[in-house]
């Protein structure tokens, strides 16, 4: 059997605002192989981004253990989790995040600053990148001479320049046209088949989340129901 990269169990989260407790994940429990590729559906504000971030390390979880690849995150320290994250996980967002004053390359780069890698070895490495997501004449350009889809491109590549296990996908088409979106989706396919990244990816396209290898959504603070 493929060994479980994600392990979740008990997982809670609530948020406090001055004396108010608003809770979001109620004990969820979950698991994810090596190779997996999972869409997390759900209501608005049923606590996906806030699972997608408990699972980076973004967050700490008010209850719950989450190993990934059999560390256990919620006892790292913020150092620890800082360098744990830049090794395991890559993050991709709907409005891309990239930096708007520095180059594509440079956008890519940004990762790799947290490692041993050299100067001569981060350009490498995010022109590499930057070649897989078929954006090898764009490095010198900056975001704001992008397209939406080639700007989620550079976020794909920087998510990838540290070869992570896990990539993590907070509605990576929600801002994107169709043809831009299904591009975006051909990539994450790609490095799911070919390259063997885990995947899990936030949408709320149904096309989107059907080329995952398994859907699962999220309702009222429980996962509730899973297609294969
Ligand atoms: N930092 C925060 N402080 C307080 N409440 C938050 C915070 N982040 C998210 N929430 C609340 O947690 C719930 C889940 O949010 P979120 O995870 O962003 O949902 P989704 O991504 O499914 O739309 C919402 O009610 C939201 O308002
Ligand atoms: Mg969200």
């Amino acid at each position: 059997m493929t060994p479980a990269l994600v392990e979740v169990r008990g997982l809670r989260k609530e948020y406090r605002r001055g004396t108010e407790v608003v809770p979001v994940l109620d004990g969820l429990d979950l698991d994810i192989a090596s190779g997996d590729y999972l869409a997390l559906m759900g209501p608005s504000g049923s606590g996906k981004s806030t699972l997608l971030n408990l699972l980076g390390g973004l967050d700490q979880p008010t209850a719950g253990s989450i190993r990934v690849a059999g560390v256990a995150i919620e006892g790292l320290s913020s150092n620890e989790l800082a360098s744990w994250r830049a090794r395991h996980v890559g993050f991709i967002f709907q409005m891309y995040n990239l930096l708007p004053v520095l180059t594509a390359r440079q956008n890519v780069e940004l990762p790799l600053l947290l490692t041993r890698a050299s100067q001569a070895e981060r350009q490498r490495r995010a022109e590499a990148a930057l070649s897989l997501v078929g954006l090898a004449d764009r490095a010198n350009h900056k975001p704001g001479e992008l397209s939406g889809g080639q700007e989620q491109r550079v976020g794909i590549a920087r998510a990838i320049v540290t070869d992570p296990d896990l990539l993590l996908c907070d509605e990576p088409t929600g801002d994107l046209d169709r043809k831009s979106g299904d591009q975006i989706l051909d990539l994450f396919d790609a490095l799911n088949r070919e390259a063997g990244k885990t995947i899990i990816m936030v949408t709320h396209d149904p096309r989107a989340a059907a080329r995952a290898r398994r859907i699962l959504y999220l309702d009222k603070g429980a996962l509730v129901r899973e297609e294969r």
